[in-house]
C-alpha cells in the first residue's frame, strides 16, 4: 500500500456512510483521494469532504481499481454481490453490513475489545451490528477479569439503526399522521407506525422466535469474545428515538 491512501465509501449517501466520511475528516490516516458510490438515483449528488465537494458515482462492479481501502456501507445483500469484485482488486475492504460477520478468516472488530484480530484479515475486516458494539464494550473488562457465563439484555433501539428512510419516517410520522411503509422491515407488507409507538421486532423473525437481530447480538458477542460457551438471550426493540441505542444487561460470571 502507498503512504498515502485512496478511500471508498460505498453508500456514502446512506446514515453509516455519512458517518464514516465525517470521520474520515477528523483522522489523521493521510488520504490522497476520496471516491464516494451510491445507487444511481444519488448520482449528480455533491458531499463535502473538508473543502471540497465530491461527486458521487454510480457503484459498478469496474468501481474498485486504484483504491487501497474501502468502506462498504449497504445493505448486506449488496455487500455480498460486490465486495469480492474489490478484493479481486486488491482493495482491503471494512464491511458495516452482516454479509461476512460470521465468516471464519473475516475479523469482527470491535477495535477497543479486540483489536489484536486484524492480523488475521484476507482482505475483510467485518464490522459488529451497532447494538453488539455497545455490548462487548460495556462487557470487556469484566469478561477479562471474571469471565462472562451468561448474559441477557434487553435493546431500546433508536431509528437510526434501520437507516435514513426510518429516520424520514419517524420524523414525517411525528409532524403529521404519515402511514407506516419503513418498520419493522421495508420488504414486509404489514408495518407499523414508530411514532409513539415501540416495535417489538427487529429484522426478520427465525424458526426459534428470535428475530435476526436477536441472533446477530448471541452469535457476534460469542465470536468477538472467543467463547461460544457464554449463554446469551437477547430481546431487540425499536423505540421512537432518532440516534442512540440503549440496553438493560443482567449478567453471570464464573468467578465471584
Ligand atoms: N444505521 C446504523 O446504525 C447501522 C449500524 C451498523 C450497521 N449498519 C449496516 O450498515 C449498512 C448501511 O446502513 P445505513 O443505515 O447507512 O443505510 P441507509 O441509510 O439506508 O443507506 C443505504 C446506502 O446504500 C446505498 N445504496 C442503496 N442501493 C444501492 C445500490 N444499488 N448501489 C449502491 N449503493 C446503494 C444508498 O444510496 P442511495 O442514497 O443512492 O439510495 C445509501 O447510500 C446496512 O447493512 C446496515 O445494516 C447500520
Amino acid at each position: 500500500m502507498s503512504k498515502d491512501y485512496v478511500i471508498g465509501v460505498v453508500g456514502a449517501t446512506g446514515l453509516v456512510g455519512e458517518m464514516i466520511i465525517k470521520c474520515l475528516e477528523k483522522t489523521s490516516i493521510p488520504i490522497r483521494k476520496l471516491k464516494l458510490f451510491a445507487s444511481e438515483k444519488s448520482l449528480g449528488k455533491k458531499i463535502k469532504f473538508k473543502d471540497q465537494e465530491i461527486d458521487v458515482l454510480e457503484l459498478t462492479k469496474d468501481s474498485f481499481s486504484g483504491i487501497d481501502i474501502l468502506f462498504f456501507a449497504v445493505l448486506s445483500s449488496l455487500a455480498k454481490e460486490y465486495v469480492n469484485y474489490a478484493r479481486n482488486k486488491g482493495v482491503l475492504v471494512i464491511d458495516n453490513s452482516s454479509a461476512f460477520r460470521m465468516e471464519k478468516g473475516v475479523p469482527l472488530i470491535v477495535p477497543e475489545v479486540n483489536g489484536e484480530d486484524l492480523v488475521y484479515h484476507q482482505g475483510i475486516i467485518a464490522n459488529p451490528n451497532c447494538s453488539t458494539i455497545q455490548l462487548v464494550v460495556a462487557l470487556n473488562n469484566i469478561h477479562k477479569e471474571y469471565k462472562i457465563k451468561k448474559i441477557i439484555v434487553s435493546t431500546y433501539q433508536a431509528v437510526s439503526g434501520a437507516g435514513k428512510d426510518a429516520l424520514l419516517e419517524l420524523e414525517s410520522q411525528i409532524e403529521g399522521d404519515t402511514e407506516p411503509k419503513i418498520l419493522p422491515i421495508k420488504s414486509n407488507i404489514k408495518h407499523y407506525k414508530i411514532a409513539y409507538n415501540v416495535i417489538p421486532q427487529v429484522d426478520e423473525f427465525l424458526d426459534n422466535n428470535y428475530t435476526k437481530e436477536e441472533m446477530k447480538m448471541v452469535y457476534e458477542t460469542q465470536k468477538i469474545f472467543k467463547d461460544p460457551s457464554i449463554e446469551i438471550s437477547a430481546t431487540c426493540v425499536r423505540v421512537p428515538v432518532k440516534v442512540g441505542h440503549s440496553e438493560s444487561i443482567y449478567l453471570e460470571t464464573e468467578k465471584p
